[in-house]
């Protein structure tokens, strides 16, 4: 007897927790796939889906368009139809839902005590599953720490999501999403890659997540040049700045004993090589090992632009104290936290470093 893997339907809701890049562009294709989803979320990224509805595209020419009157959103997280005793109250506005069977915990590092303490407050039954589609090596702990009658999962997103406007979220670059192996997350692996969201499942996230922030190394980069991922990619000195970044992190890595993973089709010490190649060779080996979307940027690029809150100490700042943990050193990363820093502390906006000037500062 065969038996057909769970539809989305079966499944239950799904709650995407932090409506904005990678909330609306996983939870458009979870919804592409059947899933009746709720996207929570602030205004500023709300509005716009209410007005132009949500559209997901990638690279390939996929794309998935929800009109706006099929949307469910949600500026404050809905009552629960179980939750008689809920502290969250009931308004005409937000009539109550069904519990979610699923949360995608899609906020920034800075956001995750809050989120996940308002997932508690809202009441989800004990044993919900939450997955962190977060960067960084420590939000799903921390979500876990502040929401202990949840279940939180570590997951990983290895590609670009550009925020295009008008309610439209693009996939940049290419790669599979991983989530912690676990019994109850298992058929959902199903859903996802019934859509543009392959998925697989790993049994130990943590180096995957480490190899992730090796590449994440190159936010700061992307934000401080203000330049697409492409055109920073084609500059020499960007693209030795972010080696620069890669090879010190490794090196504590290894000193202090922590596994990390490759994330991208070749290991981190050959991308390292790569990005270090003359321009002319750049083109030709880079091309073939990096497919990036002309249209993509770094999600700190946008923090710069609304001069948010960056991510940078879940990032160089994490490596900074992984070396000093372990009583060694990581003097460039140091450097690119303190510049990040100071150009939050200069109001932000958009970056505006030459190549050539920040491997001067980081050296
Ligand atoms: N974008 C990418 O390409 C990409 C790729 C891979 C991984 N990631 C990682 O994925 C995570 C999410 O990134 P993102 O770019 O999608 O961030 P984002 O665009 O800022 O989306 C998060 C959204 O959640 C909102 N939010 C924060 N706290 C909330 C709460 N308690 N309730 C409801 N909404 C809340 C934020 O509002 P405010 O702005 O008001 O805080 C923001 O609109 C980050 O860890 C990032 O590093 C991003």
């Amino acid at each position: 007897m065969t038996h057909n893997p769970p539809s989305a339907s079966d499944l239950g809701p799904v709650w995407i927790m932090g409506a904005g890049s990678v909330g609306c562009y996983l939870g458009g294709w979870l919804a592409a796939a059947g899933a009746d989803v709720s996207f929570i979320g602030r205004p500023r990224v709300l509005e716009t889906l209410r007005r132009d509805g949500l559209t997901v595209s990638d690279m390939k020419n996929h794309q998935h368009a929800i009109p706006a009157n099929a949307l469910k959103l949600f500026e404050a997280l809905p009552s629960l139809e179980l939750a008689a005793a809920s502290s969250t109250p009931q308004t005409p506005q937000t009539p109550p839902v069904q519990p979610p069977a699923l949360v995608l915990l899609t906020v920034k590092g800075s956001g995750t005590v809050q989120a996940a303490k308002e997932l508690v407050a809202a009441g989800l039954p004990a044993g919900t599953l939450v997955v962190s589609f977060q960067n960084g090596v420590g939000n799903a702990e921390l979500a876990q720490a502040c929401a202990p009658s949840l279940k939180v999962l570590a997951g990983m997103i290895p590609y670009n999501v550009a925020d295009l406007g008008h309610g439209v979220f693009h996939r940049g670059t290419t790669g599979s999403l991983m989530v912690q192996d676990d019994a109850q997350f298992a058929p959902w692996q199903a859903v996802f890659n019934s859509t543009q969201l392959q998925l697989k499942l790993v049994p130990d996230l943590k180096p995957v997540q480490w190899g992730k922030l090796l590449i994440n190394l190159n936010n700061p980069v992307n934000a401080l040049s203000g330049l697409t991922l492409l055109q920073e990619f084609s500059d020499w000195y960007f693209r030795r700045c972010l080696a620069a970044l890669i090879e010190e992190a490794m090196q504590v890595l290894r000193q202090a004993q922590v596994p990390y993973a490759q994330v991208l089709a070749v290991p981190p010490e050959k991308f390292i090589r790569v990005l270090r190649l003359p321009n002319f060779l750049f083109k030709w080996v880079g091309k073939k090992m990096l497919q990036i979307d002309p249209k993509a940027s770094s999600s700190m690029a946008d923090d710069f632009a609304l001069g948010r809150t960056t991510e940078i100490e879940s990032l160089c700042g994490e490596v900074v104290r992984l070396a000093q943990n372990n009583g060694l050193q990581a003097p460039r990363n140091a450097a690119m936290v303190r510049l990040v820093q100071a150009h939050t502390a200069q109001g932000a906006g958009p970056g505006k470093w030459s190549g050539k000037a920040l491997l001067k500062a980081l050296n």
